[in-house]
C-alpha cells in the first residue's frame, strides 16, 4: 500500500491512476480505524478498481472544548489494517498541507444542517463539507463510501455532492455494531468499563423504538418520551437529542409513516456518541 502526504504527489498518482482507466473508490476517515471503515474500505474494493483512503483529523469540524486534541490516532495501526482490508493507496495530509497559512474557503450547505448534531455542534457540518470537497478535488473518486452511522453527514454530504454537480456516487453503508450492540465508533475508545457497559442504553434505547412502533406506536412526541425516560434511567448518561424525523427528509413529524429515523446523542460520561436506525412504519 502507497502513503502519500503531500497534495501535489497525489494528484500526479490520481491522474496516473485515472490514465489507466482505473475507477477509484475513496474511503475518507478520521483514522483510528475499526471494523466500521474497514468495511467500508472492503465494499469500495468490491466495486472499485482502486482504493484510496485517507486518514486526516480536521480540525475545522470540531469545536472549541471538543476533542481535536486528544482525538485516538495510531498511524502505523491504521496503516496495517487499511492494507489488510484492501487500500491500494492512504492518504495522510497534515493540517498545514490541508490549510496552509491564508486559507480561506469553507463550503457550507444551506439545509439539513441546522438540526440534530448541528444544532449541538455549531459549524461542524460546514467543517466536513469543506475538507470533504478539498479530499474529493484532490482525490478524484469515482465512488465514495460513508457511514449510516453518520446517518446526517451521509444525507450532507449527498445533498452537497448534488448541488455542487460533483461528478461521483456517493455509497452509505449499513451501521457495524460490536456484539453487544454498540455502534462501532473510534470515540469508544474514550469509554471505561462501567462507560462501556452504559453506551448500550443508545443501542437498546433504539430495539426499544422498534419494538414499540412493531406494537403499533405512530406518535412521534410518545415514542421520543419512551426512549428518554429509558436512557434518563441509565445514571452515567446525558442526552443530547433524541429525535424522530422523517427519512430520508429528516423533516418533523407529528405521526410516523413510511420511512422514519429515531436519531440519537447521548454523552455517557464526557464521551458523546450518537446511533440511529431507519424504520419502516
Ligand atoms: O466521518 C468522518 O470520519 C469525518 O467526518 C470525515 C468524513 C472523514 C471528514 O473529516
Amino acid at each position: 500500500m502507497k502513503v502519500i502526504e503531500m497534495i501535489a504527489e497525489m494528484k500526479e498518482f490520481v491522474t496516473k491512476v485515472k490514465r489507466q482507466g482505473k475507477t477509484i473508490g475513496f474511503v475518507p476517515t478520521m483514522g483510528f480505524l475499526h471494523e466500521g471503515h474497514l468495511t467500508l474500505m472492503r465494499k469500495a474494493a468490491e466495486k472499485t478498481d482502486f482504493v484510496v483512503a485517507s486518514i486526516f483529523v480536521n480540525p475545522l469540524q470540531f469545536g472549541a472544548g471538543e476533542d481535536f486534541e486528544e482525538y485516538p490516532r495510531d498511524l502505523e495501526r491504521d496503516l496495517r489494517l487499511a492494507e489488510s482490508a484492501g487500500v491500494n493507496l492512504m492518504f495522510t495530509p497534515g493540517v498545514t498541507e490541508m490549510y496552509p497559512s491564508g486559507y480561506g474557503t469553507t463550503v457550507e450547505v444551506g439545509s439539513l444542517t441546522d438540526k440534530l448534531c448541528g444544532r449541538s455542534r455549531p459549524g461542524h457540518f460546514r467543517g466536513v463539507t469543506t475538507v470533504v470537497t478539498k479530499l474529493f478535488n484532490i482525490v478524484e473518486p469515482d465512488i465514495a463510501f460513508f457511514g449510516q452511522k453518520d446517518a446526517q453527514q451521509a444525507a450532507i454530504l449527498n445533498k452537497m455532492a448534488a448541488d455542487l454537480n460533483m461528478n461521483l456516487e456517493i455509497k452509505v453503508v449499513p451501521i457495524v455494531r460490536e456484539t453487544d450492540g454498540l455502534a462501532m465508533s473510534s470515540r469508544n475508545k474514550y469509554l471505561s468499563p462501567e462507560e462501556r457497559k452504559a453506551a448500550l442504553v443508545l443501542s437498546q434505547g433504539l430495539e426499544l423504538a422498534r419494538n414499540f412502533v412493531a406494537a403499533g406506536a405512530r406518535n412521534t412526541a410518545d415514542l421520543i418520551s419512551e426512549i428518554t425516560d429509558f436512557i434518563n434511567r441509565e445514571p452515567r448518561a446525558r442526552i443530547d437529542y433524541v429525535e424522530v424525523l422523517s427519512f430520508p427528509g429528516f423533516s418533523e413529524t407529528e405521526n410516523m409513516h413510511g420511512q422514519v429515523i429515531i436519531a440519537l446523542a447521548v454523552f455517557i460520561g464526557g464521551t458523546r456518541l450518537i446511533d440511529n436506525m431507519v424504520l419502516e412504519v
